[in-house]
């Protein structure tokens, strides 16, 4: 047999392929989605995330101390508030939820770099993602709540904002408000690329977000969409996002590797509810294991360009890369 190229050769040993391993991965690239509600001492497992949690302000400090201790450096907040409104007023108040949860996290775990979700979803009565017209949210209108909810955000303490809404233009007039304030170098991450999807059904049991009526498409993208998706992406470009991101991350490798080769800022990939919802079920039936599943699932993440992985599992991988089973 005269084979001269055999790729196995450079599978021999455990030294050797990692010596010529294509991706390398660490902690310091993931972030924690987290969960606060009003209360006292209140610590209430998520029904369909088993193993999340919803926590009141004043319970926040073990989690984010846990976090920090595992080698997690990041953590986006999502607010779930006590009374919802029209126009999702609890979204930019200055006591509202996670303008408290911003203090908190700052006063407890300083060294924590904490995210601000910006989105009226969660806040209004209806369940959209911005104020109503008729029966469609209206854009423009929604754009000058979504830069206040972000001016809230970093007033509290927040040292990123990450508007998750999909309204046209929300870049440019969130960049234009922080900047007005002074707030020049605080970064967007911008959900620049995120779909309509179904990924998303635990999340809003989680955060009581589902819309009361109709869905998220006129505003989300379809997922049958691939050109769409960088036209979105540099868009947000062009408004002033400095990070992008493409979410959900599992079933849309593809389109963050397109992202990632067809602009030049850093990518994030969100593992959304959904993807940890089903690994949870489906290794709690002993289907699979859920340990090697989530490495390659944010492995295969990783490899299609995420720079920045969003993840429920971010302790647990952080974990794993220490361990050096994945990175
Ligand atoms: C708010 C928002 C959602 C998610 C992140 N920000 C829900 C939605 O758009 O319906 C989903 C996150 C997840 O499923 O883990 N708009």
């Amino acid at each position: 047999m005269e084979l001269i190229t055999r790729p196995r050769r450079l599978r021999g040993n455990a030294v050797l392929r990692k010596m010529v391993r294509e991706t390398r991965i660490d902690a310091s690239s993931l972030v924690y989605p987290m969960f606060v509600m009003e209360g006292k001492n209140i610590k209430e497992e998520i029904p369909s995330m088993p193993g999340q949690y919803r926590y009141s302000v004043d319970r926040m400090e073990e989690k984010l101390t846990e976090l920090a201790d595992a080698g997690v450096s990041s953590v986006m907040l999502f607010g779930i508030p006590e009374h919802k409104d029209e126009v999702g007023s609890g979204a930019y108040a200055e006591d509202g939820i996670v303008q408290k949860a911003f203090r908190k996290a700052k006063e407890v775990c300083p060294e924590l770099y904490m995210i601000g979700d910006v989105c009226m979803c969660e806040y209004t009565s209806h369940g959209h993602c911005g104020v109503l017209c008729d029966h469609d949210v209206d854009n423009d209108k929604t754009l000058e709540l979504l830069a206040k909810t972000a001016l809230s955000q970093v007033q509290a303490g927040a040292d990123m904002v990450a508007p998750s809404d999909m309204m046209d233009g929300r870049v440019a007039a969130i960049r234009a408000k922080l900047d007005e304030k002074g707030y020049v170098n605080t970064p967007i991450m911008s959900y620049a690329v995120k779909f309509a999807s179904s990924f998303y059904g635990p999340f809003r049991d989680a955060a009581g977000s589902a819309p009361s009526f109709g869905d998220r498409k006129s505003y989300q993208m379809d997922f049958h969409n691939r050109r769409e998706a960088l036209k979105e992406a540099m868009l947000d470009v062009e408004e002033g996002a400095d990070i992008i991101m493409v979410k959900p991350a599992m079933a849309y490798g593809d389109l963050i590797r397109e992202v990632k080769d067809r602009t030049d800022i850093p990518v994030a990939s969100y593992s959304v509810s959904g993807e940890y919802a089903m690994v949870k079920a489906a290794a709690q039936a002993g289907f699979i294991d859920e340990a090697s599943i989530l490495c390659e699932m944010a492995v295969s993440a990783y490899r299609a360009g995420t720079d920045i992985y969003i993840t429920y599992f971010a302790e647990e991988l952080a974990g794993y890369m220490k361990e050096g089973r994945i990175g």
